[in-house]
Formats: C-alpha cells, sequence, structure tokens
C-alpha cells in the first residue's frame, strides 16, 4: 500500500515545469495598460495559494495523453484559465462574506474598497475569457459557461440559506459541486477532451473531478472548524460565524438531541455571529461527534473520486491523482 504524501509539493514534483509555466503567466502575464491594476494582479497571484486546480488540469492532461502525444501550451492555458476563475470567485466571494483575510495577505476588498474588489474579480474573469477563447474549442467554451453559472447558483443557495437549521444533505451535497466541485471537474475533464479522448475517458475524468472537488469542500469546511486563522491563512470559523451550516454542523443537527437543540438555537438566533456563541457552537460540534462523521463522508467522496481513475491506462501521472485525493484528507490548509 502506497503511504500518503502530506506535502504537495512533492506529490506534483512530476508537473513541475508544467507548474512554473503556469505560475509565470499568473505572475508576470496579466498585464494591463494601467500599473496600478497589473500590480493588484500580480499581487493577488503571489500570495499564493496552493495552485491545486491548475495542478489537477496538469496532471489529468498527462495522465490523459494519447500515447506518443505531449503536453501543449494549449493544456497551460487550460490550467491558468482555471486558477484565473477560481482567484476571480475568491476576489468576489471575499466581497459577499467581508472577509479581511485571504491567503495570509489583506484582501482586495479590505486593502481597498469592495467597488475595487468586484472590478478586480471582473477583470479576472475576462481574463479567462481570452484564455477560453484562445482554446478555439466550443466544447470547452460551454463547460466554463456553466462553470460561471454553477459558481453564481452555489454562492445564491448559500446566501439563501444563511442561519437556517433546515437545510439537508441533498441541497448541501448539490450546493458543494455547484461552487466548488463543478471547476474540478471542468479543468479535469476539459484535458481529456483537448487531448481527443474517447466520451468515456472525458465522462469519468469528469467524475473523478465532481467527486473530489465535494471531498475538497467537505474538508474545507471541516477545517473552518478545527483549523486556525494562521494556519489556514483565512479566518477560521467563519463559516458559522456567517450562519453557514456545513457538514460539521450538518451531523450535530441531524442528532435530535441536547446538542442538536442548543447549536440550533445558537444558529437560530445568530448567536453565533459573537464570539461566545460561535465558541459553544464549535465546542458542542467536537463533543458531539461532528468531527469523525464529516472524516468518514470526506473519506467516501475521495475513494469514489480514485474509483473513477480506473479507465486510465496505469502512469506515475495517474498514480498522482489518486495520490492527490488522499493528500485532500490530511491537507491542513
Ligand atoms: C469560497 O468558498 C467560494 C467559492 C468556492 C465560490 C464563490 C463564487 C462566487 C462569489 C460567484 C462568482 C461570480 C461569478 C461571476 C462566476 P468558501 O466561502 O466555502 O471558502 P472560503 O472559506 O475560502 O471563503
Ligand atoms: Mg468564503
Amino acid at each position: 500500500m502506497q503511504s500518503t504524501i502530506v506535502d504537495l509539493n512533492q506529490l506534483l514534483a512530476p508537473v513541475k515545469p508544467e507548474m512554473q509555466l503556469v505560475d509565470t503567466w499568473l505572475t508576470s502575464n496579466l498585464i494591463d495598460d494601467n500599473n496600478f491594476v497589473s500590480d493588484l494582479l500580480s499581487q493577488v497571484f503571489k500570495s499564493g495559494g496552493k495552485r491545486l486546480r491548475p495542478a489537477l488540469t496538469i496532471v489529468s492532461s498527462k495522465a490523459s495523453l494519447k500515447d506518443g502525444d505531449e503536453i501543449s501550451r494549449l493544456h497551460i492555458i487550460l490550467a491558468v484559465l482555471t486558477e484565473l476563475i477560481h482567484t476571480a470567485s475568491l476576489v468576489h466571494d471575499d466581497v459577499i462574506d467581508q472577509a479581511s483575510l485571504r491567503r495570509g495577505e489583506s484582501t482586495v476588498n479590505k486593502k481597498w474598497n469592495d467597488k475595487l474588489a468586484v472590478l478586480i474579480g471582473d477583470l479576472l474573469f475576462a481574463q479567462a475569457s481570452i484564455c477560453l477563447a484562445r482554446l478555439m474549442n466550443p466544447q470547452i467554451v460551454g463547460i466554463y459557461g456553466q462553470v460561471l453559472g454553477d459558481l453564481c447558483a452555489g454562492e445564491i443557495k448559500q446566501m439563501r440559506q444563511q442561519f437556517s437549521t433546515s437545510v439537508d444533505w441533498d441541497t448541501y451535497i448539490r450546493k458543494s459541486v455547484n461552487k466548488t466541485a463543478s471547476l474540478f471537474a471542468a479543468g479535469c475533464q476539459s484535458s481529456a477532451i483537448l487531448n481527443r479522448r474517447e466520451e468515456d475517458v472525458v465522462a469519468s475524468l469528469k467524475s473523478y473531478g465532481v467527486n473530489l472537488g465535494v471531498c475538497f469542500q467537505i474538508v474545507d469546511d471541516l477545517l473552518d472548524v478545527t483549523g486556525n486563522t494562521d494556519q489556514l491563512g483565512k479566518a477560521a470559523g467563519s463559516d458559522l460565524a456567517n450562519g453557514v451550516v456545513t457538514a460539521p454542523a450538518l451531523f450535530v443537527l441531524e442528532q435530535n438531541d441536547a446538542h442538536a437543540n442548543r447549536l440550533k438555537e445558537l444558529i437560530n438566533t445568530r448567536a453565533v455571529s459573537e464570539s461566545d456563541g460561535l465558541a459553544e457552537a464549535l465546542s458542542i460540534i467536537c463533543q458531539a461527534g461532528g468531527i469523525e462523521k464529516t472524516v468518514q463522508l470526506a473519506t467516501k467522496y475521495a475513494q469514489a473520486a480514485k474509483q473513477n481513475l480506473d479507465c486510465l491506462s496505469a502512469s506515475t501521472y495517474k498514480d498522482s491523482l489518486a495520490a492527490i485525493a488522499d493528500y485532500l484528507l490530511v491537507r491542513t490548509n
């Protein structure tokens, strides 16, 4: 049995040269005729981030190449546009959440203001559209168009459920597919489309991306409860403080016992938005087994993602895709 690699850089070593090209594009090629805007864009990307989505796109591209084919500039552009859309959505998300910290740095809305953050997010979406056009592939344009709709739909669903304790599992998972897994799946699936692979390979990589994305979001929701701000590079506990009920809380709420009743009260009265109420809610979730059950749920999605890889022939890159699923379960930020 292979042991889990806990260092993402080590895990992505087989795609280091391609990831350097992606990084150069994001930190130096996003030129605007206004220096202030160019500097701001490169600061957004230089502040880091795991680059997980572009890495997945590159690894999927390599894992699904036809014999004798090589990775091309189009695969790099696909990876870049996937990260551009992700970062744009985070810049907008930080406005919606009034967040001050992202990737260990002040958010654009905090450092400047909401109006500028909305426009910078829009500019990143525009840059992504230009990359998309360069791929000259209408099927991929359609997939990413759907992703943009899914991101908005996911955020709207989440907003409409704030401080509600009647969220069900189906709604929670569908929201996670919309806001997170849809973009993961687009990168994985489109890499196989660029490689002119058969429909079953494209569909399997799409399913891999969906399962992996849901796993990622469940772990994100878990880290919001168990992590700390230094480690996450963003405010911990902010989901519940904003009234967003995720897997760790859902597991406790469905128990219908004293823990569930108290948690319900703290959410419905919005006491979770105050520091005492939030601390109590987080402690109830930990005491009542919400953490362990959430880990089990994320593990189920990681296993499903690995099964989706059966259609690929054996390679280092196929192994990396499986290892990424394992890594997501042990990541700490
Ligand atoms: C972070 O999730 C946010 C997202 C994954 C998606 C946000 C999407 C939008 C704001 C809509 C984008 C707009 C267009 C035009 C497509 P999170 O809040 O769970 O994670 P966090 O703790 O890192 O903030
Ligand atoms: Mg957020």
